[in-house]
C-alpha cells in the first residue's frame, strides 16, 4: 500500500428498497468513482446503523440483501473495491467501544438527530429522552468506527452527514491525543454537482414522502410511476418551461447534453406531456434495463450475494485486524507477558513533542506543536479547513525531517543547513 493512495469510505444504511434518487444521487457516482486510479475505495451495507431506526428483522434482511445487488448490479466491482457487511467486520463494535471512551457525552449531546428528536420531545411536553435509545445517542460513535477502521481519508456524504464526519475526526484527536498518532483524520467530501433528484410530485425524491420511482421495479410499473409525475395543465401545442418542471430535471438526470437540449427545444415547441413521459421513460430504462437482469438473478441467488460479502469481509478484516491489535496495543488491552517492554516504549513515545490540530469558535482550523509536557513550542493557525491546516503540518514535519537529515550528514554543519534552507525558501517563492 503506498502512502499517496487515497482512501473513500462510504457506508449505506440498509432500510428500504433503493429508489432512483438513491441511485442518481449515491450509487451512480459511487461506482464510477471507485474506478479512479490512486484510490481505494470502501462500500459497506450499514446493518448496525440499520437497527437504530428499524425493528422488523425480515425488513433488515430483505433490504440487505436488495441494497447489495443493487450496487453490483450497477457495475460496483465486489473484485477491484472493498465490499462488506458492517456486522461481519467484529473490530467495528470492538473499536466503537474504544471510542466511546475518549468521547464526551458533551459532543454527543450536539449530534443533530439525536437533538431534534429532544427538542421533538420538549415541544410536545413529554420526557426530553422519550423515543431516544442509546442507539440512537452513539449513532457517531459507531459511525467514526466505521470509517476510522479503514484509516479513511475522504468520505462523500450529504450535507445532512457533515456533522457526523467532523466528529469522527474529534474522536480520532482526541485518542491520538491520548495514545499516539494511531487513526487518520477523516474528511468529509460534498459533491454539489451530484444531482439531487426530485420525485413524483416535485419535492426531493425521498422515502419519507412516498414520491419515489423504484430503481429496480417491474418495468410497467416504472413506466406507471413516470406516467404519474406531476406537471402543470398545458395543453399538447402550447410551449412548456422547464424551469421547475421535475420532470425535466429527472430527463436531464438520465440523457445526454445533448439530448438534454433536444429536450429543451420540444418543451419551448409544445411536447404533449404523455409525450415527454414516454421520452423520459425509453431513457431511464435504456439504462436500468441492462442491469436488471443481474439485479434479478442475485435476488434470487442470495448464496451467491452472501459469498460475495463474505470474501468482502475478509478482504476488510485484513485492514481491520491489524490496525485493532494495533490499538488494543496502544490502550493498554495487552498480553501481560509483554508488560516490562510495553512501559518503557510508552516513555519513549511520550518524551516527544507532538502537532496537536482542533478548530477555534471563530470556524477556523488551528495547530499548535507541544514538547512531552504539553509546553507550546510553535502555534499556526487560521485555516479555512483541516485539509491546509494538515498541509502546513506536513510541510513542518518535512521541513523537521529535512533539518535532521542535513544535520546527520557528515561534514554539514549548522551554517549550510541555514544557507540550503534559506535557498529553499527562497526557490518557493
Ligand atoms: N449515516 C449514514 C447515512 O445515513 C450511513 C453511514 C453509516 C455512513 N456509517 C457510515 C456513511 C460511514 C459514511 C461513512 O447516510
Amino acid at each position: 500500500m503506498s502512502a499517496s493512495v487515497v482512501r473513500y469510505l462510504t457506508g449505506i444504511t440498509t432500510t428500504g428498497t433503493p429508489h432512483l434518487g438513491n441511485y442518481v444521487g449515491a450509487i451512480r457516482p459511487a461506482v464510477q468513482a471507485s474506478r479512479r486510479a490512486g484510490t481505494e475505495n470502501f462500500y459497506f451495507l450499514a446493518d448496525y446503523h440499520a437497527l437504530i431506526k428499524c425493528d422488523e428483522p425480515a425488513r433488515i434482511q430483505r433490504s440487505t440483501l436488495e441494497i447489495a445487488a443493487c450496487w453490483l448490479a450497477a457495475g460496483l466491482d465486489a473484485q477491484q473495491v472493498f465490499f462488506y457487511r458492517q456486522s461481519d467486520i467484529p473490530e467495528i463494535p470492538e473499536l466503537t467501544w474504544l471510542l466511546t471512551c475518549v468521547t464526551g457525552k458533551g459532543l454527543l449531546n450536539r449530534a443533530h438527530a439525536y437533538k431534534a428528536q429532544v427538542d421533538k420531545n420538549v415541544a410536545a411536553g413529554v420526557d426530553v429522552d422519550a423515543e431516544v435509545t442509546m442507539g440512537l445517542f452513539m449513532y457517531p460513535v459507531l459511525m467514526a468506527a466505521d470509517i476510522l477502521m479503514f484509516q479513511a481519508h475522504k468520505v462523500p456524504v450529504g450535507r445532512d452527514q457533515i456533522q457526523h464526519i467532523e466528529m469522527a475526526r474529534d474522536m480520532a484527536q482526541s485518542f491520538n491525543h491520548l495514545y499516539g498518532e494511531h487513526l487518520v483524520l477523516p474528511e468529509a467530501e460534498v459533491d454539489d454537482a451530484v444531482a439531487l433528484l426530485p420525485g413524483l410530485d416535485g419535492r426531493k425524491m425521498s422515502k419519507s414522502y412516498d414520491n419515489v420511482i423504484g430503481l429496480f421495479a417491474p418495468r410497467e410499473q416504472v413506466r406507471k410511476q413516470i406516467f404519474s409525475i406531476v406537471t402543470d395543465s398545458r395543453a399538447p401545442g402550447e410551449p412548456k418551461d422547464t424551469e421547475g418542471s421535475a420532470l425535466f430535471q429527472i430527463y436531464q438526470a438520465f440523457a445526454s447534453a445533448e439530448d438534454t437540449q433536444k429536450m429543451r427545444q420540444l418543451y419551448a415547441s409544445g411536447i404533449s406531456w404523455a409525450d415527454a413521459k414516454q421520452m423520459l421513460f425509453e431513457h431511464i430504462d435504456a439504462e436500468i434495463a441492462p442491469m436488471r437482469a443481474r439485479y434479478e438473478h442475485l435476488v434470487s441467488h442470495p448464496r451467491e450475494l452472501e459469498d460475495i460479502l463474505q470474501a468482502g469481509a475478509a478482504k476488510a478484516r485484513e485492514r481491520a485486524t491489524p490496525l485493532l491489535r494495533e490499538l488494543r496495543q496502544a490502550v493498554g488491552l495487552r498480553n501481560l507477558a509483554s508488560a516490562a517492554g510495553a512501559a518503557k516504549k510508552d516513555k519513549a513515545k511520550a518524551a516527544l513533542p507532538s502537532f496537536k490540530q482542533y478548530r477555534e469558535s471563530d470556524g477556523l482550523f488551528y495547530f499548535k506543536f507541544v514538547d512531552a509536557q504539553g509546553r507550546l513550542l510553535l502555534q499556526g493557525g487560521g485555516f479555512a479547513s483541516p485539509r491546509e491546516a494538515g498541509q502546513c503540518i506536513a510541510g513542518l514535519k518535512a521541513a523537521r525531517a529535512l533539518t535532521a537529515g542535513l544535520a546527520a550528514a557528515p561534514g554539514v554543519g549548522g551554517e549550510e543547513v541555514a544557507a540550503a534552507l534559506r535557498e529553499l525558501a527562497d526557490a518557493g517563492n
